[in-house]
């Protein structure tokens, strides 16, 4: 089978990895690609967010299955694009994926499939926004409606933070995706992750994890897209993933199948749980980054099948392979970031680290240029190491990013602190 995976960041090195696993893959293309993915398949250059140029680029390459690795090809109808011209693609439609395009969307789900969620009010006047904040009080949440590469929710523990968001985003900070926010109700408990494969009727379970989301050792410090990730989440037991399927993941794949937009791809729910019961914090239409490490060494080249069986409509005969095992990610990341950073240091060491089905140094934001790999963005590797137990996944994880001689990089020392 020719694959093609769109995208070029540390997910979709991840998912490379486990595609170049299975023997059913002939040949792999990731478009853009990075410096690590260079090393496992070829790299093309082509605008991920047109549609009609992915389809015709892999028309040319004679291209049997196409992955989409983030959220904003998938928002503007890539996938869409794909199946009017018979390619076969894992991904939503632009319109299941306003599961994660429209912050009120997801919330209209909820109220039409009875999802727990946190109370909310939409608005599209500043106004408006501000009275309901002050009669509220906080700690609240606040969200541009739309796509904001991960910086466009606030968790205001103030009011003054909670007025200070509607600012910016009524200002134009957010340009259109801040054009509509959501208010909601701030949601007491312990975050997590829970991905699902989904056909457009069959959801199937993959996998759950944790990410630490703020820079600074002890979860302080700004938001980032992800420091690091663990799977699986301890917190989300078996009993609770029940829950979260029945009441919260089916009812939504059932209710966007009623109005005529099945959801197809994976579906990445943040659950909020607390005395045992799942509330839904957001969905996501893709997988997490860096939570698609953990989850893709964890499944291996088994992942591919089940992403070409959700394509095909054959989830419901699809079994997951599962080991006992846990498997953490450390992220290096430029330093300054999320604030401004510096690129094109050069990083050493890569070429003596062990590459194994259960030690992989992913690339997130790296270029090859003169022979040297150079960081290119603020995450830039994915530390990456599975084994029996979380303990023994971490301490591998973090001996591998000993070895790693980049001093302009740096990565928090307390990833998976929560569940050990
Ligand atoms: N790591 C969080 C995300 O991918 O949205």
């Amino acid at each position: 089978m020719n694959i093609l995976i769109l995208g070029g960041g540390g997910r979709e090195h991840a998912l490379a990895w486990a595609v170049m696993q299975n023997p059913k893959c002939d040949k792999l293309i990731v478009a853009p690609g990075n410096a690590g993915i260079a090393q496992i398949a070829r790299c093309a250059t082509l605008d991920i967010e047109d549609g009609g140029a992915v389809a015709r680029f892999a028309e040319a390459e004679a291209i049997d299955f196409v992955i989409i690795g983030p959220e904003a090809p998938l928002a503007a109808g890539v996938a869409d694009r794909l199946r009017e011209a018979g390619i076969l693609v894992f991904g939503p439609s632009a319109a299941a994926a306003r599961l994660e395009a429209s912050k009120a969307f997801t919330k209209e789900i909820c109220d039409a499939s009875g999802a727990p969620t946190a109370a909310y009010a939409r608005f599209t006047d500043a106004e408006a926004a501000r009275a309901y904040i002050r009669a509220q009080g906080a700690p609240i949440v606040v969200k541009a409606d739309g796509l904001a590469a991960g910086k466009g929710v606030i968790v205001a523990m103030t009011e003054d933070e909670a007025l200070a968001a509607i600012d910016d985003m009524f200002g134009g900070s957010f340009g259109a995706a801040g054009a509509e926010v959501v208010i909601e109700d701030f949601m007491e408990g312990e975050e997590a992750s829970f991905f699902v494969l989904c056909d457009g009727d069959t959801v199937l379970p993959i996998g759950t994890a944790q990410d630490h989301k703020r820079v600074g050792e002890g979860d302080t410090g700004p938001n980032t897209g992800g420091m690091g990730a663990y799977s699986p989440a301890p917190v989300l037991t078996d009993a609770i993933a029940e829950r979260a399927l029945d009441e919260i993941i089916r009812p939504t794949v059932a209710e966007l199948a009623r109005r005529g937009t099945p959801y197809q791809g994976v579906l990445y729910a943040g659950l909020m749980i607390k005395d045992g019961a799942p509330r839904l914090v957001e969905y996501n239409v893709r997988f997490g980054d860096p939570e698609c490490q953990v989850l893709m060494m964890r499944l291996g080249g088994q992942a591919m099948d089940l992403m070409h069986a959700a394509a095909e409509g054959r989830l419901s005969d699809a079994r997951v392979n599962w080991a006992d095992d846990h498997a953490m990610t450390v992220v290096m990341a430029a330093k300054g970031y999320p604030g401004s950073y510096e690129k094109g240091t050069e990083i050493k060491g890569l070429d003596t680290l062990p590459e194994t089905s259960s030690d992989m140094c992913f690339h997130a934001g790296t270029t090859l240029q003169d022979g040297k790999i150079r960081a290119s963005g603020g995450r830039v590797l994915n530390i990456t190491a599975r084994a029996d137990s979380l303990s023994e996944a971490r301490a591998r994880a973090y001996a591998l990013a000993e070895q790693i001689d980049w001093p302009d990089g740096f990565y928090r020392s307390d990833i998976g602190w929560r569940a050990l």
